[in-house]
């Protein structure tokens, strides 16, 4: 299991410090929630945070975009150091097209889908996808109970990927601790996202650890 710890739990007044404990804890990639206000009900930072962020740490950067149209911010992520950039199938964005723009920057592309989102929503998109992130929270905000009743999703998505001969990813994000870890590796979760569990546990790479150790 791969641990991407959500930067929208770090303490924003030191973020590059944020991002060096990251690192040193061990963490796999850092996972970056972009929130517009309209998508979702909350707002947090965009491309100009991300590239201020992007030197301090050489770990991949995992850009979640919760807004309405993410094409038109595609070049501004990539510009600012996205390594992955996932968008939602619920936007207002031509999917297609966005991936075609995503991968056009040579960033990896990936879909996003809420909860109430059916698995099947990003079959068609399968081919071109590197990653998809099945929500286990109503995206908008960090610290709420994990719905265990999304992992299905996750088997039906591998199932369908490997039916085509595609080998995906599958991130699952959203209340994700040690009390919940072993549920998504049970799944088949490659990748979890983990906020809280980890930016505000007394020792990151302790948690990160134990997450690991968990989620084998
Ligand atoms: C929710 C975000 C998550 C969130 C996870 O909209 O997409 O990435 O930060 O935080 P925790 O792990 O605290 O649920
Ligand atoms: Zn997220």
């Amino acid at each position: 299991m791969q641990i991407a710890p959500s930067f929208l739990s770090c303490d924003f007044s030191k973020m590059g410090e944020e991002l060096i404990r990251m690192d040193k804890a061990k963490a796999d990639m850092i996972h970056l929630d972009v929130m517009d206000g309209h998508f979702v009900p909350n707002i947090t930072f965009g491309a100009p945070v991300i590239k201020w962020a992007r030197p301090y740490t050489k770990l991949p950067f995992d850009v979640h975009l919760m807004i309405s149209e993410p094409h038109k911010y595609i070049e501004d992520f990539a510009k600012a150091g996205a390594d992955i950039i996932t968008f939602h199938v619920e936007s207002d964005s031509d999917i297609a097209e966005t991936i075609r723009l995503i991968k056009s920057h040579s960033v990896k592309p990936g879909l996003v889908i809420k909860p109430n989102t059916p698995a099947s929503t990003v079959f068609p998109y399968i081919n071109d996808l590197y990653m998809v992130l099945v929500m286990t929270v109503e995206p908008g905000f960090g610290g709420q109970s994990f719905m265990a009743d999304m992992l299905p999703k996750v088997k039906e998505i591998k199932d369908f990927a490997r039916s085509v001969g595609r080998d995906i990813l599958v991130e699952a994000d959203g209340g994700i601790n040690a009390e919940t870890i072993a549920q998504c590796s049970a799944a088949g979760v490659d990748i979890s996202v983990s906020g809280t569990g980890v930016f505000k546990a007394p020792d990151a790479a302790q948690a990160i650890a134990e997450l690991k150790q968990l989620g084998a």
